[in-house]
């Protein structure tokens, strides 16, 4: 038989206990720690790694802005921002790079009486109200014209490219394999295990493939309802070098926030915009964040301009992210549609993926975030 005992052709290149398609924050966080519990993984994307919306990412992990509401998405977010600590610590042992990460708390920014009225009477959890002297006080670069604000001390930011390339290389590290420029045009099961097709012809095999390809999820092989539920939405962000004294906090204003880095780089951003996937920087994007920026905090009118990024965030037609087994492909598990939440699920993604592929157990938290939602009726449980 053409290529052995197990029925590949010879265009079939050697097994992988799991393929990971998409290099974003997700798919390497979950490589990364398959590779680490002893998985023979390789990871593929169709651009560089982090090419996506990682790139784009403004890296703020802040759960009670992003997720406000009671409930399961607020649950993971919470339970995944109490992992960063670990998971950095983790990392920087297994690649030895240093990952900027600092938990230098969001200041939510009132500038109007109403908004403010209504803020201090819904602090939620973890939140404290600082009125606008209080305010102006603790963060010095926002203008006295402001009416208070939220501090929340858990929340803080992490430099997404920083990350992602310590994931890259502590995933090295524990062997996994790296095809990036490989775009995957099909998924199809070969007796117990998947096959992979690239556009370029090239077949690989694994006993798991993880969908973790953003806003491309529908675009890999297979097409279910849970794929189809995926769509673009862009975001712009500039990044602007700061005069004098950076911000002290991640600040969130009405319009857009702010992210002050250590070497005195600030990140404004960033828009919302439903446009498919058109993956460009616009005038007008770049114009409304520096306005909302300059807005929030009017020393950005003096800074330098450095550059405006652009990525297509995976949102879902129900707001949350896809994670687990795939209803219409068996082996195939979905890591996808975290929209505004990528780098900060990344830590409880990663590691409720691997229990679910190397332990098989679906930790309780999933059950709202199944795949199998979009098959069934309203009402019925997947
Ligand atoms: N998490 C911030 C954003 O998506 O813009």
């Amino acid at each position: 038989m053409e290529g052995g005992e197990r029925g590949y052709d010879r265009h079939v290149t050697e097994r992988a206990d799991v393929i990971v398609i998409g290099a974003g924050i997700i798919g390497c966080a979950i490589a990364y720690q398959l590779a680490r519990r002893g998985a023979a993984v390789r990871l593929f994307d169709a651009r560089a790694i982090g090419g996506g919306a990682t790139q784009a990412s403004a890296g703020v992990l802040a759960p009670y802005i992003e997720s406000p509401s009671p409930g399961p998405l607020l649950d993971l977010a919470a339970r995944s921002l109490s992992m960063y600590d670990r998971f950095i610590s983790d990392l920087h042992q297994d690649s030895g790079i240093d990952v900027e990460y600092r938990l230098t708390g969001t200041l939510e920014v009132m500038t109007e009486p109403d908004a403010a009225t209504h803020a201090k009477e819904n602090v939620h959890e973890g939140g404290e109200w600082f009125d606008t002297a209080s305010a102006v006080a603790l963060e010095p670069s926002l203008p006295p014209t402001i009416h208070g604000a939220i501090l929340t001390r858990a929340h803080g930011y992490v430099v997404a490219s920083q990350l992602t390339e310590a994931l890259t290389w502590a995933a090295l590290r524990y062997g996994a394999e790296m095809e990036t420029g490989r775009r995957v045009a099909a998924i199809e099961r070969r007796g117990d295990d998947l096959e992979i097709r690239t556009d370029d012809g090239e077949r690989w095999i694994a006993g798991r493939v993880v969908i973790a390809a953003g806003s491309w999820a529908a675009q890999v092989g297979v097409a279910d309802r849970a794929s189809a539920a995926v769509r673009p939405i862009r975001g712009q962000l500039i990044r602007l070098a700061w005069p004098a004294r950076s911000p002290r906090h991640v600040l969130w204003g009405p319009d857009c926030y702010v992210v002050p880095w250590r070497d005195g780089s600030v990140l404004v951003g960033a828009t919302v915009e439903d446009v498919g996937f058109d993956e460009r920087t616009t005038a007008a994007g770049v114009r409304d964040l520096l306005d909302a920026g300059c807005e929030l905090v009017p020393a950005a009118w003096g800074a330098t301009f450095r550059e405006a990024r652009v990525g297509l965030r995976p949102a879902t037609s129900d707001g949350l992210p896809i994670i687990g087994p795939s209803g219409s492909m068996p082996g195939v598990i979905y890591a996808t549609g975290h929209y505004r939440n990528g780098i900060l699920l990344a830590p409880v993604t990663a590691a409720l993926v691997t229990d679910l592929i190397l332990d098989n157990r679906f930790d309780p938290a999933l059950q709202g975030f199944h795949p199998l939602r979009f098959s069934v009726k309203e009402g019925q449980a997947p």
